[in-house]
């Protein structure tokens, strides 16, 4: 069994940016086929021509994941153009933020939408294709927040954890017939995302050496470092790893308390 792509069709959602256009670059570096489900043309087109004239087999298919007829339109051409699906990575997401009470109605929706209907419809729409190649591997894009919360990012958070229901229960439903789902969860990434977020700060720079601080890797992720890991959980390398959530976080989610804890509590008293 080899650590590569050959054969395989691989269907990324989100794909034109951050950690979707690395998982795009690193499975065609590893000789799949990938297809990218997402709605931002302008970056998609960059991507597409940098890949192409590399001699990758990669297509885009303008998508709205928070429409079911948008991802099954796009799903199905996907599988037409590349022969079949074997692959899945629900990717795409937004960050918004709020607490119950200042979060409105239609970011709730918007927020559910993208990450939690998004994924729904991406693997209603994938799975059948996946079936009919005889299995495959399903990898969904979590978060720290899978399993831990920020400050007023209700509707995100809340998304993020539904995330973990949704891997455990395609886990469960399809194992029986060689179909794997798994769920990363990555700490901050230096991505179009956390830029984003960074920028509505005052001081955006204090805000990503925060982020940095807050992993016991002392550093901000790199989108390579978690498309290698949902690399690996898309290959046949990952055959007996099912319903599992890989923290992809620079040790992020280890510290009791977090890292500031261990230097003002405690762990700051035993090393004294
Ligand atoms: N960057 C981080 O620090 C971080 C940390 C943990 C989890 N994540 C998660 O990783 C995933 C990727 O985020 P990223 O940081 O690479 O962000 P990003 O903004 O660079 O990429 C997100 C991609 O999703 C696409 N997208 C968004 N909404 C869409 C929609 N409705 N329909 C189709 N496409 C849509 C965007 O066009 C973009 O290409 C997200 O699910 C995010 O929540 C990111």
């Amino acid at each position: 069994m080899s650590f590569d792509f050959k054969d395989k069709v691989a269907v990324i959602t989100g794909g034109a940016t951050g950690i979707g256009a690395a998982t795009v670059e690193t499975l065609c570096e590893l000789g799949g086929r990938v297809a990218v489900l997402d709605r931002n043309r302008e970056k998609d087109q960059e991507l597409m021509e940098e890949l192409t004239g590399k001699g990758y087999a990669v297509s885009f298919h303008f998508c709205e994941v928070a429409d079911e007829a948008s991802v099954q339109t796009a799903t199905a051409a996907a599988a037409r153009e590349h022969g079949g699906i074997h692959v899945l990575v629900h990717c795409a997401g937004i960050q918004r933020y709020g607490d119950v009470l200042d979060t409105s109605v239609e970011v709730w929706r918007e927020t559910l939408g993208v990450h939690l209907d998004g994924c729904f419809y991406a693997v209603r729409s994938a799975l059948p294709h996946i079936l009919a190649a005889g299995g495959g591997s399903i990898v969904i894009v979590g978060s720290v927040q899978t399993v831990t919360a920020v400050a007023g990012s209700a509707a995100y958070v809340t998304a993020k954890h539904a995330l973990a229901g949704l891997t455990r229960s395609i886990a469960l439903d399809f194992a029986k017939k060689n179909v794997r789902a798994n769920c990363v969860m990555p700490g901050a990434i230096d991505t179009p995302m956390l830029q984003w977020a960074a920028n509505l700060a005052p001081d955006p720079e204090a805000v990503l050496q925060g982020c940095a601080r807050a992993h016991a890797l002392g550093r901000i992720g790199r989108p390579q470092e978690v498309a290698r890991a949902i690399a690996f959980l898309a290959s046949d390398w990952s055959s007996f790893i099912t319903g599992a959530m890989l923290a992809v976080d620079g040790g992020m989610l280890v510290p009791t308390g977090g890292m500031g804890f261990q230097e003002s509590g405690t762990g700051a008293v035993a090393k004294r």
